[in-house]
């Protein structure tokens, strides 16, 4: 199948998509009753709170902004998101919308879950704690590599207006956008921010400029040289590198020099945990073959 972009075009609070919409994973729900609100303060402190704001707010369904709110205090206890605007795009962060039907009922679970294709949706902790490290600014250009169920790109959307996303798997990555599509028609206005690609991530995204901040969500056992290229000066990334199913999820810093040249400054933001990740997979042609790995 031919790799496409799948680029959304803004206009104000609507997004159209260049390709015609795909099957939505889960049952459609209503529009969202009060327009999205990019500065709306969310209750953080009190569940009753939080689920009647967002009912009236989101209009989603209260059993599953209660598991929400419950995965948040544990995340919150676990240090897993440390400040407030993370805090706050967890909580506008519809996971049960990203997950296969089968598994809605463990949406919140501390746990990855399958979602087709041999790969999975990484567990609500991890897609914190690593959101979290990259320190994603309003207006920072944010790359992800390893689209997927789409819910981590829908997480950074709440964060910045600028996310770009590559999947290599063709039809995941035309799923997923259409995923992204169906939310923006039902007022999910941030997730237009999402301009989404088929495509081998190695190479980064070309033609964007380069990005303030890059979180790659496959293991691979080195810093792919085309993403550290793409990533600004005093740039971070966060990247799971190690051996097969046995990274460390890494936090780099591109830093600046006085005289020009780059330090590039390596921490584990599991403190030497291994954390084990789905496969940075190789396009050759238009077929996946082995991986990245050397
Ligand atoms: C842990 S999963 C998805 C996590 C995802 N961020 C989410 O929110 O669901 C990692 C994804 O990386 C994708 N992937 C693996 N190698 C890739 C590559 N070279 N380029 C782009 N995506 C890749 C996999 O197909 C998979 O969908």
């Amino acid at each position: 199948m031919k790799r496409r972009d799948f680029l959304t075009l803004s206009a104000g609070a609507a997004a159209f998509s260049i390709l015609p919409k795909a099957r939505r994973v889960n049952a459609a729900s209503a529009n969202l009753p009060v327009p999205y609100d990019r500065n709306a303060e969310v209750p953080m402190g009190d569940k009753k709170a939080f689920i009647e704001w967002m009912v009236t707010n989101r209009g989603e369904d209260p059993q599953y902004l209660a598991q929400r709110f419950e995965r948040f205090q544990v995340m919150v206890a676990n240090k897993d998101v440390l400040d407030d605007r993370n805090k706050r795009a967890f909580l506008f962060t519809p996971r049960e919308e990203f997950v296969l039907p089968q598994n809605m009922a463990r949406a919140y679970d501390h746990a990855f879950l399958d979602i087709g294709y041999g790969v999975t949706i990484s567990g609500p902790h991890l897609v914190g704690r690593m959101t979290t490290a990259i320190d994603v600014q309003f207006g920072d250009s944010v790359l992800e590599v390893g689209t997927g169920s789409g819910y981590q790109s829908a997480y950074l959307s709440n964060l910045t207006d600028k996310v770009h996303t590559i999947e290599i798997i063709d039809p995941l990555a035309t799923r997923t956008r259409g995923i992204y599509d169906g939310l923006v028609a039902r007022g999910y206005s941030s997730i237009g921010a999402i301009a989404s690609k088929s495509a081998d991530g190695y190479y980064g995204w070309d033609g964007v400029g380069a990005f303030d901040k890059i979180i790659v969500t496959c293991g691979i056992d080195h810093i792919p040289p085309s993403l550290l290229q793409q990533l600004k000066p005093n740039g971070i990334m966060v990247i799971p590198v190690g051996p097969p199913g046995a990274q460390h999820v890494l936090k780099v810093i591109k830093q600046q020099q006085s005289d020009g040249s780059f330090n590039i400054v390596r921490s584990d933001i599991y403190n030497g945990k291994v954390v084990p990740f789905v496969p940075f997979t190789k396009l050759e042609g238009s077929q996946i073959v082995g991986t990245h790995n050397g």
